[in-house]
């Protein structure tokens, strides 16, 4: 899958990256990606400049955006009759899982971004004040905090994207609780890391547990049959990168692959039409034969030969990719 970013987003982008040296934005670029990677939670908030959030926005926010986009086509998929209409995104940084969202759903008339970083929250509002969409260009930007002693997020959609990791380990089981007590769908996207798998399982047990139904990945709502520590459950999407992200990224590959693990449960039973089965790996393309690593109800399917005799399907066996859905006939 491929996301490109929306045309009013990527110009406003490359106007806000503008305004800053390059060589400030890759100091910042350098430090982010440094304290990502080192992947514990957080004292302090990690953008701590105004390079710093235009460095996310710049290098960052288009692939979250990418990650996020392919999560809520998916659960939209899943879920036809899913139509929100007021979405809150916590931790929302410069906004990309807003601008997802109003992509996915045009129904969307309300969108709140919850964010501790003023600059982010600048930054984020003056891209959005040009969007197209009047749900991105009318959210109301709120500085607030992660905070289970709050009142919980209420929306049909409440979305928490690569926050979960910065948080306390002791405190995500309350967050993950506060941002399903008052919503209809909860969407939560980590990094495409063990870590980020990890942290997504345990939410995604805690859902179950508190009486939601998976949308999206799992075909089911049993226990997830992956053994951590020996596998992890993500996915990836591709995005193109622009002439700025390559020099911000020291990249030359004119694309990139973001790797996120997420879960979308939903409060109803009723709202997802789940696929039999789902592609956890790349399928392997062999002479005559395709070889699909799947998650089914009744637990993992490795290396499931699709061959040639078997016609529409081996075709659509070809044709499928990495975190497509499978059906059993
Ligand atoms: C990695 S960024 C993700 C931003 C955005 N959700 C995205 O997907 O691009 C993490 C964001 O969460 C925010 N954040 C982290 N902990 C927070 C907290 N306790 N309260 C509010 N925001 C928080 C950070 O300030 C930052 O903007």
């Amino acid at each position: 899958m491929v996301a490109v970013l929306p045309d009013d987003l990527s110009s406003a982008l490359d106007d806000e990256l503008a305004r800053h040296p390059v060589g400030r934005l890759t100091q910042s670029v350098d430090r982010l990606s440094a304290r990502y990677r080192q992947g514990d939670a957080a004292t302090s908030p990690i953008l701590s400049s105004e390079a710093d959030v235009a460095a996310y926005a710049g290098y960052r926010m288009p692939a979250t955006y990418a990650a996020v986009h392919a999560v809520l086509a998916e659960a939209a998929l899943r879920a036809p009759g899913f139509q929100p209409r007021t979405q809150v995104d916590v931790g929302g940084g410069t906004g990309a899982a807003v601008w997802a969202a109003a992509a996915v759903w045009p129904s969307l008339t309300r969108c709140t971004v919850v964010e501790q970083v003023a600059g982010a929250i600048g930054l984020g509002k003056r891209l959005a004040s040009g969007a197209g969409r009047a749900a991105v260009r009318d959210a109301e930007w709120r500085r607030g905090f992660v905070d289970p002693a709050a009142p919980a997020p209420e929306a049909d959609l409440v979305t928490l994207s690569y926050v979960l990791g910065e948080l306390p380990e002791a405190g995500r089981a309350d967050v993950v609780r506060w941002l399903a007590a008052e919503s209809g769908t909860v969407a939560l996207i980590e990094p495409g890391t063990p870590a980020g798998y990890e942290r997504i399982r345990a939410a995604r047990a805690q859902l179950i547990g508190l009486g939601r139904h998976v949308v999206a990945p799992c075909p089911h709502d049993a226990a997830c049959p992956i053994v951590p520590g020996e596998d992890w459950c993500h996915f990836a999407a591709r995005l193109p990168r622009s002439g700025l992200h390559r020099k911000l990224k020291a990249g030359t590959l004119g694309f990139e692959d973001e790797k996120f693990a997420y879960v979308v449960a939903s409060r109803s039973a009723t709202v997802a039409e789940r696929p039999d089965a789902r592609i956890i790996r790349h399928p392997k393309k062999h002479k005559g034969w395709v070889a699909l690593d799947l998650c089914t109800p009744d637990g993992l399917k490795p290396s499931v030969a699709v061959s040639k005799k078997q016609g529409p399907r081996y075709r659509a066996a070809r044709d499928a990719e990495w975190g497509d859905g499978w059906s059993s006939t």
